[in-house]
């Protein structure tokens, strides 16, 4: 089957292609460097399948496009889906596939790098010592032993960070709509989500980008977290407000905050802009607090995470082109 990929980096190319060679090379890779939008849908043009990843648009207009060039499938090499319309895809007969689980330890373990860099201060000793200033003001830290960590979302990822947590001996509350049973087996005491923000020193956002979590973090979350509180995002950016974040941050009602996703990284991320003017004056302002940390949309990138993906990722390609059904397919069942 011939496959557009979409925003392809040479990272994406290498690994792709390789899973790609190991299995006989089923697939003709079309590569294209281009997000896939209303602008770029055409690309797509003799491929039976896009690959598309986090920041590519699928939505309804791009959806009717690709059903107009014959592309039966968007294979979405991730695991969130929230920049795909699934009705639209419904409707028009594409099927949609994703990834949903490659790697969660290679998410979890970055969340966990952004915690203790942001405690310790890693970011600014870094820059610090290789100036030749050697001195400690500014840079205390927090014993992450007995603190209390609260995971929103206690899916693969959010049970892969509680697992690293627990063996930094923090006490570990939960929330999730449906709460596991493996997540109680390692000690989550599942409370309501104020109850969360309340009592956590750390909160970690682990829950997929809905309709009910957009903004989950806005100014009454922050205004019900524990003064000075840790928190991280490495789910999607959208599932915190980030005007209210920069508030929280000037209030001082946020300490520590440690960002992999932000709710407009689709005009910034994955792209070397370090010769352009920032445009975005909400996240120019982020970057300006010594207590923030961002990192562009990079917890998945591991090695291992990559072949997971590539080789998931073709496997949902080929069992479409055998079968007419992807291994992980993405139901309107899951927006609920
Ligand atoms: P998962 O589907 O295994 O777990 C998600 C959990 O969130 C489930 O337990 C679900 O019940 C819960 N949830 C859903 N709605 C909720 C709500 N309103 N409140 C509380 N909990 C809710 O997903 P997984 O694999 O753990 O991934 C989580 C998210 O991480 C993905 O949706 C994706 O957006 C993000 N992600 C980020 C990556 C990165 O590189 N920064 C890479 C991979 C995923």
């Amino acid at each position: 089957m011939q496959v557009a990929v979409f925003s392809a980096k040479p990272y994406d190319r290498q690994f792709l292609e390789a899973a790609n060679a190991a299995a006989g090379a089923p697939h003709r890779l079309v590569f294209q460097e281009a997000r896939l939008s209303a602008e770029t849908v055409a690309l797509a043009q003799g491929a039976g399948a896009i690959c598309a990843f986090v920041n590519d648009q699928a939505d309804a207009g791009v959806l009717e496009a690709l059903a107009g060039l014959d592309v039966r499938l968007v294979a979405l090499r991730c695991a969130g889906f929230n920049n795909v319309d699934l009705v639209a895809a419904q409707r028009l007969g594409i099927t949609v596939a994703r990834v949903p689980a490659y790697s969660p330890e290679s998410v979890a373990e970055h969340t966990v790098a952004m915690m203790l860099s942001l405690n310790r201060r890693i970011h600014r000793a870094y820059a610090r010592v290789r100036e030749g200033n050697f001195a400690l003001d500014g840079l205390l830290g927090f014993d992450m032993h007995g603190r209390t960590a609260g995971i929103v979302g206690t899916g693969r990822i959010g049970l892969a960070v509680a697992r690293i947590l627990r063996g930094f001996g923090c006490h570990l509350l939960a929330h999730d709509t449906f709460p596991s049973e493996e997540g109680r087996a390692l000690g989550l005491d599942y409370v309501a989500m104020e109850e969360l923000l309340a009592r956590s020193d750390i909160i970690t956002l682990h829950c997929p980008l809905t309709p009910a979590t957009r903004h989950l973090i806005d100014a009454a979350a922050i205004g019900g977290m524990k003064r000075g509180a840790m928190l991280i995002n490495t789910s999607r950016g959208a599932i915190v407000d980030t005007r209210a974040a920069i508030d929280g941050l000037k209030s001082g009602a946020i300490g520590l905050l440690g960002l992999d996703v932000y709710e407009e990284e689709a005009d910034l991320f994955f792209e070397d802009l370090s010769g352009q003017m920032l445009q975005d004056d909400i996240f120019a302002r982020l970057l300006t607090f010594p207590n923030v940390l961002v990192t562009a949309h990079q917890a998945f990138f591991t090695a291992d995470a990559m072949a997971a993906i590539a080789e998931i990722t073709l496997d949902n390609i080929s069992a479409f082109a055998s079968t007419g059904r992807a291994r992980h397919e993405v139901s309107t069942e899951k927006l609920a």
